[in-house]
């Protein structure tokens, strides 16, 4: 929750000011910080479309997505568009692709490119790339939420500290969903 959870929070409530009623896409649904960014989307009262790997596509609907896209086969920029936001976690092309799928004065947030002033310009748009920035007080919301069940948290799997070596293999090889975590005796 420390960096994924606040990644998520800080980009929805901070960055976006989400409100009920707006349409946001989250590029990476399935992912540490995706998963987290759903579920606050549907608590703020947003509509949420997701894109995720197929077989990924039951448990983003279980977090509350209400469309999903499946980003191996399926072009999100013909089936997404006047959206208000997109939360980016992905980059590259999924992002360049993004402003094509925004209303006039829409945001792009993302955690990993930054603004393209082109796109910016062509698209009237606005873009921040986020630097997530974790601090006692946001994550004293976020915990709220989660004791109040707003928020699940999803643990992938659990390493001991020493497969630490295998827990980035595991890593390194994709799919996960949520996180993966080291246990510290
Ligand atoms: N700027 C900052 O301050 C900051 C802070 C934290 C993290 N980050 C960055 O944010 C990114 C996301 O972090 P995370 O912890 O959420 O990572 P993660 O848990 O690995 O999630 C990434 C998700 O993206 C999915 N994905 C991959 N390619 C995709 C595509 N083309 N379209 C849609 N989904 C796609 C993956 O699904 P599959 O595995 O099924 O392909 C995975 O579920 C990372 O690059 C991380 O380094 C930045």
């Amino acid at each position: 929750m420390p960096l994924a959870g606040i990644s998520a929070w800080q980009a929805l409530s901070e960055h976006m000011n989400l409100s009920a009623g707006q349409k946001i896409l989250v590029h990476g649904g399935a992912g540490g910080i995706g998963s987290n960014a759903i579920q606050i989307a549907k608590h703020l009262g947003a509509f949420v479309a997701a894109t995720v790997s197929p077989e990924d596509k039951q448990f983003v609907k279980k977090l509350g997505a209400d469309q999903v896209i499946d980003y191996k086969s399926e072009p999100f920029e013909r089936l997404v568009n006047n959206f208000d936001a997109v939360f980016d976690t992905v980059g590259g092309d999924t992002y360049k692709k993004s402003f094509q799928v925004l209303k006039k004065d829409g945001i792009i947030v993302s955690m990993l490119e930054q603004p393209d002033n082109e796109l910016v310009k062509k698209f009237g748009v606005r873009v921040i790339s986020q630097f997530t920035q974790v601090s006692s007080e946001k994550l004293s919301k976020l915990g709220e939420l989660v004791d109040r069940g707003k928020i699940k948290v999803f643990v992938d799997k659990t390493f001991p500290l020493i497969k630490a070596a295998e827990a980035l293999d595991y890593l390194q090889k994709g799919h996960h969903r949520g996180k993966v975590l080291l246990k510290i005796k």
